[in-house]
């Protein structure tokens, strides 16, 4: 079979708001560039954000206010010279956004709306009501397009073209008739955003597999800081569908089944706003010690019957519409119930300040960015401040963008590609295609994601880790023996959500390995035998590699410190 071999400036996997917008930049600099995505641009995950994008811009506010808000709320694991960058450049990057046609709520007097958001000393998230991300993404989206971006949509990027210390673009196929082709390009980006759905309750939508991070590892890159799993306090019970922090930033309240608002008893200042680490702990101590709501007891109250109707109508409506439509419970009338929720990855693939991808610690990979979710320019360390993604997605895809146009324009020679770069492609596709074995995907994805929730969630243990390390050693054995029943060449999403649970299997054991080894407590990786931060020891990053036979071995990276001494944080 013969394969088109495209060739382009630049490359990048992923159509979210950081794709979109490095793309925009480098289109406009006229860089020829290719967007390859599995899904139609506007239905990103990007899109699903709903309470805010943080930004000082109140009165009593500062940039520097917010680069502490943001260092301390990451138990200081964030790099601080990349907050300092986030936070002061987030100001412009709300006008900018503006300028692209984004509409967001507005005060009384005409400035923008702000509100308060967990962990936070001010009201910055800016908002469009409760669907911001949608309201970024369809303004990039549009612009994005305005420029000429190439977008080829229902392409899966399956893997990466890498060569001594070299990337030069990705091996992908299109998912409508299975037809191979190279994306040959000088620089290429992923930004594929976020993998919670290797747990049974998340806040993620059905794409967020994280292939991305897995197609990196098996080329011996590494990924950085893995065990730092954010889970969301407020995912609807039973399915883990997100009910904006907003929520909690208008004025909602907590309730266990007594009718105590427990937060008192653990963030008796911030209370519900405090940091999600803390109230997401907090709601499953409730749950574990037997004071949960709902049929399973596995929930807690979220009641916002005290706010004015107008409220929840004019700036909540999505989230009312969710929970009616899951729930059948309307927050006008009644508490609602809503527990903790995977949501989002602090880690990621490891770049510098300039989204360039780490080769490890020290050294970098030549032509390869990334930014947003599946990156970990590590603007969020241990645990993100709500409000922060959104900002980091927008701003950092903006300035990788700029950082290519500029790689390009000091000069960056292609390495041509040759048909057999989609060697590895091909074969993947092939051995899975006629895998006729016993076992069912969907069987060991839901065992996945179970194992995920019990074992590697808001708590974690040594034992109960090794259990899951376990368990994901026998999946992946199991992986081995699947059966596809689809042959065909058109849409086969048997086959595509096999790649896609190949690439869960494998950033699992990331997962599970880095927090075996992090013998402490830090944000949103609580470990109930080593319940403290320990400085001394654990104020790294976590740098993990893969091994043919998915053994993994880590090794430890710097922090950037800066201005914020570490101190003690309680929320
Ligand atoms: O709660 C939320 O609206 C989520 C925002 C975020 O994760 O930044």
């Amino acid at each position: 079979m013969s394969i088109k071999i495209y060739e382009y400036d630049a490359v990048i996997v992923g159509s979210g708001l950081a794709g979109l917008a490095a793309a925009k930049e480098l289109t406009e600099a006229g860089k020829k560039t290719a967007v390859i995505t599995k899904l139609h641009p506007l239905r990103s995950h990007s899109g699903a954000a709903q309470g805010g994008i943080n930004a000082a811009l109140g009165a009593e506010d500062s940039t520097e206010l917010h680069e502490f808000d943001t260092v301390k709320g990451s138990d200081y694991l964030a790099d601080q010279d990349c907050v300092e960058l986030m936070c002061t450049k987030a100001p412009e990057t709300i006008r900018w956004a503006e300028q692209m046609g984004c509409v967001f709520s507005r005060k009384e007097n005409g400035d923008i709306a702000i509100r308060p958001f967990g962990g936070q000393s001010k009201p910055r998230a800016c908002y469009a009501k409760d669907r911001t991300g949608l309201a970024l993404l369809q303004a990039i989206y549009e612009q994005a397009f305005r420029a000429g971006v190439e977008i080829f949509d229902e392409w899966y990027a399956a893997d990466l073209l890498y060569e001594d210390g070299k990337v030069s673009g990705v091996a992908a196929y299109d998912i409508r008739n299975s037809q191979p082709a190279i994306f040959n390009a000088k620089v290429t980006m992923f930004a594929t955003g976020g993998h919670a759905r290797a747990y049974r309750f998340n806040s993620n939508a059905h794409a967020n597999t994280g292939d991305s991070l897995s197609i990196v590892a098996r080329h011996g890159l590494p990924l950085e800081d893995m065990e730092f799993v954010q889970f969301h306090p407020s995912g609807l019970g039973g399915s883990g569908v997100l009910i904006s922090e907003a929520a909690r930033g208008e004025g909602g309240r907590l309730f266990n089944s007594k009718g105590e608002r427990f937060m008192e008893k653990y963030a008796p200042n911030a209370m519900e706003l405090a940091s999600r680490d803390v109230v997401s702990r907090a709601i499953m101590e409730e749950v574990r010690q037997g004071r949960g709501v709902g049929k399973d007891g596995q929930s807690v109250n979220l009641d916002l019957t005290h706010l004015p109707k107008e409220i929840i109508l004019e700036r909540l409506p999505e989230l009312r519409e969710l929970a009616i439509a899951f729930q059948g419970q309307d927050m006008l009338k009644e508490p609602i119930h809503i527990s903790a929720t995977a949501h989002y990855s602090m880690g990621g693939i490891p770049t510098n300040i300039n989204c360039q991808v780490r080769k490890n610690p020290e050294e970098l990979v030549e032509g390869f960015y990334a930014a947003g979710e599946c990156s970990c320019v590590s603007v969020h360390g241990a645990n993100r401040l709500g409000a922060n993604s959104v900002l980091e997605a927008l701003l950092f895809g903006r300035h990788a963008g700029e950082n290519m146009v500029k790689a390009l324009d000091e000069g960056i020679t292609l390495r041509k590609a040759q048909e057999t770069d989609a060697d590895n492609m091909l074969e993947e596709v092939n051995r899975l295609k006629t895998s006729n074995g016993m076992e069912s995907v969907p069987v060991l994805r839901a065992e996945l994601q179970a194992g995920m929730t019990a074992d590697a969630g808001v708590f974690r243990s040594k034992e109960s880790l090794e259990r899951q390390l376990k368990l994901i050693d026998k999946l992946l054995k199991k992986f081995n023996n699947i059966r596809i029943d689809d042959k065909s060449k058109t849409f086969n999403t048997d086959l595509q959500e096999a790649i896609e649970l190949g690439h869960m299997l494998e950033f699992s054991k990331f997962i599970v390995v880095g927090a075996l080894e992090r013998e402490e407590s830090r944000g949103g990786h609580y470990r109930e035998d080593f319940p403290t931060r320990d400085d001394e020891k654990f104020l790294k990053h976590t740098y993990a590699y893969m091994d043919k036979d998915f053994n993994i071995t880590t090794e430890w990276g710097d922090v950037v410190l800066g201005k914020f001494e570490p101190m003690e944080r309680k929320y």
